[in-house]
Parts: C-alpha cells; sequence; structure tokens
C-alpha cells in the first residue's frame, strides 16, 4: 500500500469508529519502518546553531551534557483517559532514532573544522568544547554552494566552481553518496543551518519540476544555493528541514518533487527566542479577548547570523517570518474591535560585543475593559544557538520517523519548531504554539493507533 492510501485508510478508520465523548477511536495505525543502522545528519552550514547542536549531541552521547529544550528527549505523552495514568517518554512511545546513531557531515564556505567554527561561534565554553575536541575536529566542511547575491555580508573560500548550477547539484549529491560510503549510514536528513538568504518570491522557474531543472541547467539567477542542496536531498530521498526563513522548498518545484518521491519536508525558520515568546503571550491575551494596538520588538545581536541579517535583503527575509505570526494569531479579521488597528514592528540591530547572547525587548501595548489602556514589558536576554540546538535534534528524530512511517510533503505537525510553518495552499498556518503542541502530540498517537485528545473529558462526568 503507498503512503497516501495509508493515510486515508487510517483518516477514515479514525472518522469511522468516533467513540463517546469527543475521543477519536483509531481502528488502525500507522506502519513505521524500525530506525535499524546509522542515522546520517547533513548541515549546509557549519556555524553557530549546527555547531552548537553538534558538540551537545556528542556531550549527551558521553554522559555530560543534559538535551534540556528536547521534546524527543525529555517530554511525556499522555495515552488515554486522566485515568489511566500512561505517560511514557516520547522517544519510548515512537520508535526514534537514538541520539548514538547520529552521524555528522556538513558545508560551509568556511574550511574551519566544527571545533574551529564552534570556537569562533564562543557559545559553547572551552572547557566544554574541549571535552567534545575529538569528535568535532573530524567534521570539516564541504566545499559550499554559494551564491554572494542570496547572501552579501560574509565571503569565504571554500566554495564549488563550475559552469551551472544543476553541476553544482550533482556535486552536492556526490558528496551526500560519499559522506553515505564513509560513515556507513542507513539513512540520512538535511537540515538548513545556514545563513539567511535575500528575499525573493515564487518566480516562473519555480513553478514545475520541468522549469526547475530547465532553470539549473541554464543558471537561471531565481534559483537560490539553498534550493540548490534542497534538490540533491530530495532527489536522492532524503528529507529537508529548512531552520532559516529562505524561500527554498515554498516553491511548486520541490514541493512537488518531495510529494512525489514520498519525502518529508519541513520549515521554515526554528522559532527560538522572541516570536518563540509572541506565541506563548499573543494567544493568552487573545483567550481573554484583551485588545491590542501595538507590538514592537527590537533586538541586539552580535554573532555573525546579526552580520548577515544587517544587510536589508536578509532581514527582509527575517522579517517576513517574524511579522507573520500576530496576524494569524489574533484574527484581525474576525476580532476588528480588538485587533484591526495594531502596528507590529520587528527590528533586529547587529550588536558584535553580544556575540551569541542576544538581549531582545518587546514593548505590548494592550487595554482591557472599556478600553482602558496597559503595557507588558518583556525583556529575554537569551542564548541563541542555545535555544536553536534542541529544536534541531528534535526536528532531525521526528523528521526521520516522519520518513519511515511512509509521511511525505509538507510535515504540519512540526510548525511547533517554526516561525513561519509551511502549510498547504487552501489553510492558514498555525501559530498557537499550544494548538502547535497538540498537533504534534495527536499526530504521534495516531501514527501509534492511540486515541487523539480532544481534552472535552465530558465521559469523567457522566
Ligand atoms: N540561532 C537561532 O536561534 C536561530 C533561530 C532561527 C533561525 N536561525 C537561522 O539559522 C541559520 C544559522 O544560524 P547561525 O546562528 O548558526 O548562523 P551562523 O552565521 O553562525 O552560521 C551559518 C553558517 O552558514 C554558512 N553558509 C552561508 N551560506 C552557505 C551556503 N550556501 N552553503 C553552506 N554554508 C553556508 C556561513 O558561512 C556560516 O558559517 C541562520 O539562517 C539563522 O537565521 C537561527
Amino acid at each position: 500500500m503507498t503512503p497516501p492510501d495509508r493515510w486515508i485508510r487510517s483518516l477514515k478508520a479514525s472518522r469511522g469508529s468516533q467513540t463517546c465523548a469527543g475521543e477519536l477511536k483509531l481502528a488502525d495505525s500507522v506502519r513505521i519502518a524500525p530506525a535499524e543502522g546509522k542515522l546520517g545528519v547533513l548541515t549546509p552550514g557549519i556555524g553557530a546553531v549546527s555547531t552548537t547542536f553538534i558538540a551537545g549531541v556528542e556531550a549527551v552521547k558521553r554522559g555530560f551534557g543534559a538535551p534540556i529544550g528536547s521534546l524527543t528527549q525529555l517530554a511525556t505523552i499522555r495515552l488515554g483517559k486522566r485515568t489511566e495514568g500512561r505517560t511514557p517518554l516520547i522517544k519510548d512511545f515512537v520508535p526514534l532514532a537514538s541520539i548514538a546513531d547520529l552521524e555528522f557531515g556538513g558545508w560551509d564556505i568556511f574550511e574551519d573544522s566544527a571545533y574551529e567554527a564552534a570556537r569562533n561561534a564562543a557559545v559553547l565554553d572551552a572547557a566544554m568544547l574541549e571535552r567534545v575536541r575529538e569528535p568535532l575536529e573530524k567534521i570539516r566542511p564541504m566545499e559550499a554552494v554559494f551564491d554572494q547575491d542570496y547572501v552579501r555580508r560574509i565571503h569565504g573560500p571554500n566554495v564549488k566552481e563550475s559552469r551551472t548550477k544543476m553541476e553544482k547539484a550533482e556535486m552536492l549529491m556526490d558528496d551526500i553518496r560519499r559522506f553515505q560510503e564513509r560513515t556507513g549510514v542507513a539513512r540520512t536528513v538535511m537540515v538548513w543551518c545556514g545563513s539567511t538568504e535575500v528575499f525573493h518570491r515564487v518566480a516562473e522557474v519555480h513553478q514545475t519540476l520541468k522549469a526547475f531543472e530547465a532553470g539549473l541547467a541554464k543558471n537561471d539567477p531565481e534559483i537560490a544555493p539553498s534550493q540548490i542542496y534542497a534538490y540533491a536531498a530530495l532527489k536522492l530521498g532524503i528529507p529537508y528541514v529548512n531552520g532559516a526563513p529562505n524561500l527554498t522548498t515554498d516553491t511548486p518545484a520541490l514541493h512537488d518533487l518531495a510529494r512525489d518521491s514520498g519525502i518529508p519536508i519541513c520549515g521554515k525558520d526554528f522559532k527560538t527566542g522572541q516570536t518563540f515568546m509572541k506565541t506563548l503571550i499573543a494567544p493568552g491575551l487573545k483567550a481573554r479577548m484583551l485588545g491590542m494596538s501595538g507590538w514592537f520588538s527590537t533586538n541586539i545581536l552580535g554573532n555573525r547570523d546579526g552580520e548577515v541579517l544587517d544587510d536589508p535583503g536578509s532581514f527582509r527575509s527575517k522579517e517576513e517570518t517574524k511579522l507573520s505570526v500576530l496576524g494569524q494569531i489574533l484574527q484581525s479579521d474576525l476580532y476588528p474591535q480588538l485587533y484591526g488597528e495594531l502596528y507590529h514592528s520587528v527590528r533586529i540591530n547587529y550588536y558584535p560585543p553580544r556575540g551569541d547572547a542576544k538581549e531582545g525587548w518587546d514593548n505590548i501595548d494592550i487595554f482591557g475593559w472599556l478600553g482602558y489602556p496597559m503595557q507588558i514589558k518583556v525583556n529575554f536576554l537569551c542564548r541563541d544557538s542555545i535555544l536553536a540546538a534542541p529544536l534541531v535534534l528534535d526536528l532531525v528524530l521526528f523528521i526521520d520517523l516522519a520518513h519511515r512511517a511512509g509521511m511525505r510533503g509538507i510535515q504540519e505537525w512540526l510548525s511547533f519548531y517554526f516561525k513561519a510553518p509551511m502549510h498547504a495552499p487552501n489553510v492558514y498556518p498555525e501559530h498557537d504554539i499550544f494548538i502547535q503542541l497538540m498537533k504534534l502530540k495527536n499526530t504521534l498517537r495516531w501514527m501509534r493507533g492511540e486515541d487523539l485528545i480532544t481534552h472535552l473529558g465530558l465521559e469523567y462526568y457522566d
């Protein structure tokens, strides 16, 4: 049975056997191939996020680091009724790859090993890095596919040269095959941890796979480096996660390629600091029907990501994903009286002394009963890559799970991790983090044939 048939059968089963009080009984569960062998993790970009993630995994493997912030490692999932007391760890409930089985590789425009890149990023202290120096030093970046028109502020020597973008895609596929042979991995996933590319819209060349492949051969300027990586991955049957706000797989051509080849994709832009806070606070204010007239967000950030975002083209990509959140959560079309006049603004300033320790300020102007105004101030002194690393781990493990479960195309259930979740064209994206979490956990229950939890709970009082 093909994956979509299985989906439909399973969904029909869930609808057909509705039981009491809104609980959906699944007659069937999804077949999931076991997580046998090693799992390769390839990251375009060996910078602050990817090295913090890799160093952290190596520390956890060696028993001197705790995977704090990771659902796959720490969270439990409730099964059945509240009276049943069944709350296994997620990692015991669904067959995830083990952390011990992860193997890393990647590309960067700089020649630094993952150890040197981590030292430069200065997220983790020298003592911690020394303890994982050996595995990190072994990770040497492969030559990148890079285009200065897409990332303007950085320049590096470790870049592929070739006549066409199609040749570059083939060179990436060769890199991937060599990595797979060298490490002996059974499966591979790719997570974009490279810089944010300049804002571009979907163009003619992105409309169909045929047009896209012709564009690769003709060096169409609308094809971004991240799309060449994604194309190479999807052609080799490798799931792709987009951690940046880049357009990448948000195009009909690459989306169709993923769906038609049975490969899961998800994105975009890890939801870490300020936007994470926004999706915590905004649903709460809206739930209480409190009005909002303004939300001003500003950040100072001194890492390489901050330097890239200092370019207006890259900032525009980030601004789009950061701004998209409030509109959907607050639904001003349904509540014009409360949110119709909202002024939402986001700023990022590059400020080198802070490095990766970003500081974000939010000023929220709200109003309550009879329109009386109030203010909320949030000052989040966060660590960007410390927040991002567990998200990368979860996404690696969940997208691999999705692939083994035969799920393909956009994985909306992973919206929880993204500022601008990819979604089907006929539905709006879900930004409320609590709905996203419910969607994620219900998808896991659905995969294992457990009852979906609606939180109706009337059966306890019958
Ligand atoms: N840290 C966070 O909290 C967070 C949150 C959301 C999104 N992101 C996004 O994740 C990405 C990585 O962030 P970071 O802090 O690690 O940045 P970083 O600058 O430290 O690392 C990015 C690396 O990508 C490399 N690179 C750029 N273009 C490349 C290409 N075409 N091929 C291969 N390598 C390339 C750069 O040389 C750099 O080393 C950025 O796009 C950032 O916006 C980060």
